[in-house]
């Protein structure tokens, strides 16, 4: 069967400090300022000012649904102190969702945290809870009416991340590669791109954000209707053989201790992109490939299909929103052929059984990949100089799967 359910949401996804632009209270700013080989945000796509023209165009492609993030740094600038006019915006992107008919997908905290707090030990001061939760809870007052609410998103990311800097300032190995771009891939990167994804595979640091989350999912449980969850990045890891063990081990520390953490949630994220094995030492370094995407990811459409399975049988069927789900690509065609196989293999794994609710596609624009502009994940082309919005033919391939809910 290509229908999805009656009220299957169809969407498109982003994050602020990826689109907004002159996020300057953020430890993002601070870090592409500081860091050798990152690029700069600056501007990004100026939709801190245009998000009625990105939610307009979503709207009109056919989609229903628009997933983006409330920035932290803008609403508490200062410990304790809390922008009204950085919560009236908020509000207003969400009012112009609701407007058009648009259903908001809120994410709290999406990579960037404000600087002071990253200063004050990020999320391993003992502070981080109470600290999070002091802003989740302000975010409550523009939270009326909004269905679907992410505390985090990609706490197992965020984790990556948080080894990733600490390798740059440790300077042992020069230049930023983020766990996100597996550009460059030489031997020795892809080498340590593996080593990384071992470094981060610590159980503990997966509970210690799964805490968190479920501290601001209390605040929110109290004080709003809106289904609570959170997003995962969905490494859809298989075992070479041999590779079965260590598969299980790496698995567990970077994914499975974050869809365990999801259980009681009233939905979670699922992010995936594409699929990596792992043999007895490691997960295996992707080699290059013509069809290999712009952060040099393998093109393995049918990693969403993997993910969505994986994360069913680990949270035990806690309802599933796919949040994101891409390809960094210049070539268009190849961007709608990634997502129609993507959706063929939800599809699939729906009529297994799985509970998926909707489907939101990374990334409606074109925007700031963590520290590079060349990866190209969008919908929608942005000219870097006047701002001026494109959209490709994939935003009205995907608006037409929505208005037909279902491939055809
Ligand atoms: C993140 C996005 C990112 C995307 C593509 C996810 O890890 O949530 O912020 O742009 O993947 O790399």
């Amino acid at each position: 069967m290509n229908a999805f359910p009656d009220k299957f949401l169809w969407g498109a996804s982003t994050a602020g400090h990826q689109i907004e632009g002159g996020n300057v209270n953020s430890d993002w700013w601070a870090r592409e300022q500081s860091t050798p080989g990152m690029e700069l945000s600056l501007d990004a796509c100026d939709s801190y000012h245009r998000f009625d023209e990105d939610i307009a165009l979503l709207a009109e492609a056919g989609l229903d649904s628009y997933r983006f993030s409330f920035e932290w740094s803008r609403i508490e600038p200062i410990p304790g102190h809390f922008s009204r006019a950085a919560l009236d915006h908020y509000r207003r992107v969400v009012d112009a969702c609701l407007a058009r008919g648009v259903t908001p997908v809120v994410t709290l905290q999406h990579f960037t945290t404000p600087q002071w707090f990253a200063e004050a030990g990020g999320w391993t001061s003992p502070d981080a809870s109470d600290r999070f939760v002091r802003y989740v809870a302000e975010t409550t007052r523009i939270l009326e009416g909004v269905e679907w609410v992410a505390t985090m998103n990609e706490p197992n990311m965020q984790a990556a991340i948080m080894t990733a800097m600490q390798r740059v300032s440790a300077a042992a190995d020069g230049e930023w590669t983020s766990p996100t771009v597996e550009r460059e891939q030489s031997g020795e990167d892809r080498q340590r791109a593996a080593r990384n994804m071992l470094a981060y595979a610590d159980p503990e640091i997966g509970r210690m954000f799964a805490g968190i989350h479920h501290a601001a999912r209390e605040v929110l449980r109290e004080r709003t209707d809106a289904k609570v969850g959170w997003t995962v990045a969905a490494g859809a890891l298989t075992a070479a053989p041999g590779g079965e063990e260590k598969l299980r081990e790496v698995r567990y520390g970077k994914e499975d201790v974050f869809w365990e953490g999801s259980r009681g949630d009233d939905w979670v994220g699922v992010q995936a992109y594409s699929s990596q094995e792992v043999d007895e030492h490691g997960p295996v370094p992707h080699p290059p490939h013509p069809e290999n995407t712009l952060v040099g990811t393998a093109y393995r459409p049918d990693s969403l299909g993997m993910a969505v399975r994986h994360a069913a049988e680990v949270t035990g069927g806690v309802p599933i929103l796919v949040t994101e789900n891409g390809i960094a690509t210049g070539d268009d065609p190849q961007r709608i052929r990634y997502t129609r196989e993507a959706l063929a293999g939800l599809r699939a794994a729906m009529d297994d059984g799985v509970d998926v609710r909707g489907y939101l596609h990374w990334s409606l624009l074109d925007n700031f990949e963590w520290g590079h502009w060349e990866p190209t994940f969008g919908l929608v082309a942005v000219d870097r100089e006047t701002f001026a919005r494109d959209p490709k033919p994939s935003l009205a391939w995907l608006g037409d799967v929505a208005r037909r809910n279902g491939l055809a």
